[in-house]
């Protein structure tokens, strides 16, 4: 029941109808019976800052940035986490007592909770393949390369974006990123046969005619096949991958630990994971 103590927390976006973060949140603090709720703000990119300012006056505890805010609310904070500042992105703010705006980016560390979850911790030795050189494949690039990855290659369908994120990821994060273009089957082929895994970021994974671009003979036995996108939880790179007998990964599990460590900044506590996933699979049955 909400009541005159029950604190707010939710997320701005725009759309933001589509959102299943609510429900995900929501069960959360039901089951560990926490006073808060999780609501959901549609905020045109032209009120974004009076937003913010709204939400801190209204003593809001924190929020989740979608899109398009998520790199226009950066210079709006006071204080800004070091990996959304490699990001270049907020997708968490931590509104302080004081009154002061704390930015934070969970996708990077969520992307990696994901893995862990899969039973992949030691991130040395990997080679990975991004495809996509958008703001998911950023925080990608950071979280692996905070956990010791060292070759990385970007691939992108607009290569310049590919070149312009390796040359900034690689001077940053100080490990080699390479970047080549999606279109160029023999690099692909090459990178695809020495890589340990290929994370999809491309966002038109979701669309139901979308043709992976690569051949699933360029996929090797050993490898990972990740894609972020989580509707529909089975993309089409991901069915090629299955019916290669590849293991894969979906993108629930990235976005349910960016939402956990989101939650445990502003809660202070440890969410209950699993119970996480599954209302937020039941949020996602429903849409469909
Ligand atoms: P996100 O924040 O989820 O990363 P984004 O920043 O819009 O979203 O990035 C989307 C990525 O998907 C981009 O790398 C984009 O490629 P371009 O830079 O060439 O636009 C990629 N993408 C989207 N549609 C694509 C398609 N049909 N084929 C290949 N890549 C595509």
């Amino acid at each position: 029941m909400i009541t005159g103590r029950t604190k707010i927390v939710g997320v701005i976006g725009c759309p933001v109808e589509h959102s299943c973060s609510p429900q995900m949140h929501n069960a959360a603090f039901q089951y560990m019976g926490l006073d808060y709720v999780y609501v959901p703000f549609r905020v045109e990119q032209k009120d974004i800052k009076t937003a913010i300012i709204g939400l801190s006056a209204l003593n809001v505890v924190g929020i989740n940035v979608t899109v398009p805010h998520k790199t226009t609310v950066l210079p709006l904070m006071n204080s800004v986490s070091e990996e959304a500042k490699l990001i270049g992105a907020v997708n968490t703010i931590l509104f302080r007592s004081d009154g002061s705006l704390e930015g934070h980016n969970t996708d990077a560390e969520g992307f990696i909770e994901s893995l862990r979850e899969e039973g992949i911790s030691d991130f040395t030795s990997q080679k990975v393949l991004i495809l996509g050189a958008g703001g998911s494949a950023r925080a990608i690039v950071v979280g692996l390369a905070k956990n010791g990855v060292k070759n990385i290659t970007v691939a992108n369908r607009t290569y310049e974006k590919a070149v312009a994120l390796a040359t900034e990821m690689s001077q940053k994060m100080k490990i080699n990123v390479e970047s080549i273009p999606l279109s160029d089957p023999v690099g692909m082929k090459r990178c695809l046969r020495e890589s340990d895994m290929v994370v999809s970021t491309i966002s038109a994974g979701m669309q139901a005619d979308f043709k992976p671009p690569l051949q699933p003979d360029w996929l090797h036995r050993d490898m990972i096949v990740y894609d972020i996108v989580y509707t529909p939880l089975e993309t089409n790179l991901l069915k090629m991958a299955l019916e290669n007998g590849l293991k894969t990964i979906n993108g629930i599990g990235m976005l349910v630990h960016q939402g956990a460590i989101s939650f445990e900044l502003w809660t202070g506590r440890r969410p209950p994971v699993d119970l996480m996933r599954e209302a937020l699979l039941t949020a996602l049955t429903r849409k469909t």
